[in-house]
């Protein structure tokens, strides 16, 4: 077994909260009560071990606590209770923005930050102009960084932590906020650093990833760790906690549905943004406790979060699925969705399975659009009540001014 580089044990991390201050005189007025003080606690008697070479995906719903520990692990928190112990050179790229100063450029937040993480000036020297390579950012090196975009920050936090050599990288979910091309570098690295041997750590809300990368995962709820083990069944317990593996009580009696995971059809990857327009394919597995009796349906829909209206339906909604294909305790699918819809934002692809019109077990699965496609207004145009025939338009070539002169 190869060396614990970082051991936390009993970590517990409180925060004060004053709940019911007063925002105005007359508040005050009204309410009679004192100024309450209350305690509450982000961390709570967290154990963890991470050997040297292990890649640790940490995972939680929002406010579990996964940043906090990370700040503590990186030294930025000191807790309330419990020992930390960290051995070797740690580059962590926590919230975004973190470890930066607004007012210096780039060029001077890379000293800084390297400096900080206890590089020497000639070091970052010799570093600087790699750094400022991997980084894409091109002339902005020299801008201030309150004007960077998220990603931006991103390039530039990423660029100096893999650049430095450290023994440990902890990485908040930041990586999300960069563009696919500069993910697909980011994780080149990762690998890199994975084959080097190198220790990581870090947070994740995509369970593609998780199960992509990490050798294990860790699983926080209000502070606790619930899991610490395989990333698939921390993937299928966090889906289980958010309510979004339809596995109440009711619904999952007869099957549930796991491991559902978007994939990009060419790469056979999971891609945190897909554009618009795009294919993509749904994949998972649908778990029976009982064979049903009856025609057994799956249907896939994608949806605004939030609304109950569909966004898009893959035609036929319906599939029946014949019941000699199901299994016998495991039924895999795959379903080709050929066009994502041309409409960017965050929605959720919903997955059912169903016996005749009643739901049985349902998975869902946030995807991200971005762009647009760009298309050809279709139509016909008429002069006078006349049809222009669609030959007298320029056999589709790109409308330019000179079509206006
Ligand atoms: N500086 C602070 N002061 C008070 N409360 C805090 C502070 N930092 C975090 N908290 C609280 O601690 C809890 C855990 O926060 P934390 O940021 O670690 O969650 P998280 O798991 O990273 O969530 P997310 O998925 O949203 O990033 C939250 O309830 C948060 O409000
Ligand atoms: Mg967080």
């Amino acid at each position: 077994m190869s060396e614990i580089l970082i051991r936390a044990e009993g970590v517990s991390k409180r925060f004060a909260s004053y709940q019911r201050r007063a925002t105005s005189l007359k508040e005050r007025l009204v309410r009679r009560e004192k100024t309450e003080k209350e305690v509450f606690w982000a961390l709570r008697h967290v154990d963890l071990q991470v050997r040297r070479g292990e890649t640790v995906g940490l995972m939680g719903p929002n406010g579990s606590g996964k940043s906090t520990l990370l700040k503590v692990l990186a030294g930025i928190l000191r807790p309330n209770e419990g020992e930390v112990s960290v051995v070797g050179r740690v580059a962590s790229l926590l919230e975004l923005g973190a470890g930066f100063d607004g007012e210096l450029t780039g060029r001077e937040n890379v000293y800084l930050n390297a400096a900080l993480l206890g590089v020497p000036r000639h070091e970052t020297d010799r570093l600087f102009d790699e750094i400022l390579a991997f980084s894409e950012l091109g002339e902005f090196i020299e801008f201030p960084v309150k004007h960077y975009s998220s990603g931006m920050y991103v390039r530039l936090g990423f660029s100096v932590a893999v650049h430095i050599d450290p023994d440990i990288l902890i990485i908040d979910e930041v990586l999300a906020v960069g563009d696919a091309a500069f993910q697909k570098k980011c994780l080149d690295r990762i690998a890199d650093f994975q084959q080097r041997g190198k220790t990581i750590l870090f947070v994740s809300h995509s369970p593609g990833l998780i199960e992509q990368l990490c050798t294990r995962s860790v699983l926080l709820s209000h502070g606790q760790v619930m899991y610490d083990g395989r990333p698939r069944e921390a993937v299928k317990r966090l889906n289980r906690m958010l309510g979004v593996d339809g596995v109440d009580a009711r619904k999952g009696d007869v099957a549930t549905v796991g491991s559902m995971r978007v994939l990009d059809p060419m790469s056979a990857e999971p891609v945190s943004e897909y554009q618009c327009g795009a294919s993509v394919v749904v994949e998972g597995t649908v778990e029976w406790t009982t064979i049903p009796e009856g025609e057994v349906r799956f249907s896939l829909k994608l949806a605004s979060p939030g609304e109950k209206d569909p966004v898009i339906e893959v035609e036929p909604r319906w599939r029946p699925v014949p019941r000699g294909q199901l299994g016998s305790s495991e039924t895999r699918f795959r379903w080709m969705i050929d066009a994502l819809p041309d409409v960017p934002g965050d929605f959720t692809l919903v997955f059912g399975v169903y016996r005749g019109k009643t739901l049985l077990a349902e998975g869902k699965i946030g995807v991200r659009l971005s762009g647009a496609t760009p298309r050809v207004i279709e139509g016909a145009l008429s002069i006078e009540g006349a049809l222009v025939p669609l030959d007298a338009i320029a056999d589709g070539a790109p409308l330019t001014e000179q079509y206006w002169a």
